[in-house]
């Protein structure tokens, strides 16, 4: 039975300094899974280690199954083997004397489980994740790809209650990567299995998770949809992260709602999507991807005049640079025909839904 995972305020120090994990909070409710994302040294491998077992939290509760399994403050910590979970990590951790079968068979004969049951087990899982016909060789003839799959069918034979995956895909090249990643949520989905998965990938996330939480520096910045993340970045360091690398500065005139209107200087007004009470006067950047640049087009709101200073022409796309009274805009255009040419005025539409204003706090995003 896969089961639901509760995170409350969980702080992971080592030794002095900045926590590794500051104070994070969320749910994976049964058969979820839930993608963490952020760059290296976040604290996302801390934060899965601290689920596992394999860390003891500072501070914070962790329960799975409803279940406490750690709460330093009432001196609480169940072991990992006794929190019936499973583990997927970036190396594959398979026995390399052993068989794919003997690989998979292995945590069942473990748990002395009866034989025949095991093989009808291990049979089952194997099919699940695309190895059948594999059964009989020895893992070290396999490639990487498929050494993970094993990895993964000696994780779920036994059913635990809770699938943690940290980076299983790194290892692999692009392609094998592309492939099991879409095999995964196929996998994953099928078992029912309630899962964690954590990854530096964007797109990884973006495939795999019902929800993704986008981390920094310890701290959760926001737990949503892969839509939400995409459309309603709640933070601008989401924003970027996320790929809207476009950054315009300005100054705040008003706000209404959740719509901002901001002078952006030479290139005009602006109307955008805050998530932030940003009030007249404030100085605010404004995210937007490439990909909503609509280039030539001339809408109801947001509509502006700029430059092409250059095109580059990518054979499935073109990306443009451009000058928007004095600021840098890069705009995207899928298809194989770039449409617009260098040092030709242009202009361009920026949907306000796609437009993200923050407040400036000085920093660059990244
Ligand atoms: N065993 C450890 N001892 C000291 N610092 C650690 C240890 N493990 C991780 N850290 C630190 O904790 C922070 C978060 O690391 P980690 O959770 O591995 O990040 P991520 O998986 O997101 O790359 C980093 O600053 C890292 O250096
Ligand atoms: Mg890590």
């Amino acid at each position: 039975m896969s089961a639901a995972l509760l995170i409350e305020d969980l702080v992971k120090k080592f030794g002095t300094g900045r926590p590794a994990v500051d104070g994070v909070s969320f749910d994976v409710p049964a058969g979820e899974i839930v993608v963490l994302l952020g760059p290296s040294g976040c604290g996302k491998t801390t934060t899965l280690r601290c689920v596992a077992g394999l860390e003891h939290p500072t501070g914070g509760r962790i329960s799975i199954a409803g279940r406490v399994v750690s709460e330093p403050e009432r001196g609480l910590l169940v072991s990992p083997r006794e929190r019936d979970i499973g583990m997927v990590f970036q190396s594959y951790a398979v026995w390399p004397h052993m068989t794919v079968r003997q690989n998979v068979a292995y945590p069942l004969k473990h748990r002395r489980k009866a034989n025949g049951d095991i093989n009808a087990k291990v049979r089952e899982t194997l099919e699940l994740v695309g190895l059948g016909d594999y059964a009989e060789r020895p893992v070290t003839s396999l490639s990487g790809g498929q050494m993970q799959r094993v990895a993964l069918a000696r994780s779920l034979v036994y059913r635990p209650q809770l699938l943690l995956l940290d980076e299983p895909l790194s290892n692999l090249d692009a392609k094998l990567r592309v492939h099991l990643r879409d095999e995964l949520r196929r996998i994953l989905k099928q078992t029912g299995m309630t899962g964690l998965y954590v990854t530096h990938d964007q797109t990884e996330a973006v495939v795999l998770g019902d929800r993704i939480g986008v981390m920094r520096n310890g701290k959760l910045l926001q737990m949503a949809p892969p839509g939400e993340i995409y459309n309603r970045p709640a933070d601008a360091f989401v924003a970027n992260f996320t790929g809207a690398s476009n950054v315009l500065l300005g100054k705040v005139l008003g706000r209404t709602g959740e719509t901002a209107t901001i002078d952006l200087g030479a290139a005009g007004r602006i109307e955008a999507w805050t998530p932030q009470p940003l009030s007249a006067g404030d100085t605010a950047r404004v995210a937007l991807r490439a990909e909503n640049v609509r280039l030539g087009e001339r809408g109801d709101r947001n509509v502006f005049s700029g430059r092409v200073l250059e095109c580059r022409y990518q054979g499935m796309q073109t990306v443009y640079d451009l000058d928007l009274g004095g600021q840098r805009l890069e705009a995207l255009e899928l298809g194989t025909a770039a449409r617009h040419h260098a040092n030709g005025d242009i202009a361009l539409t920026l949907p306000p839904e796609t437009c993200w204003a923050y407040r400036d706090d000085g920093h660059a995003a990244d």
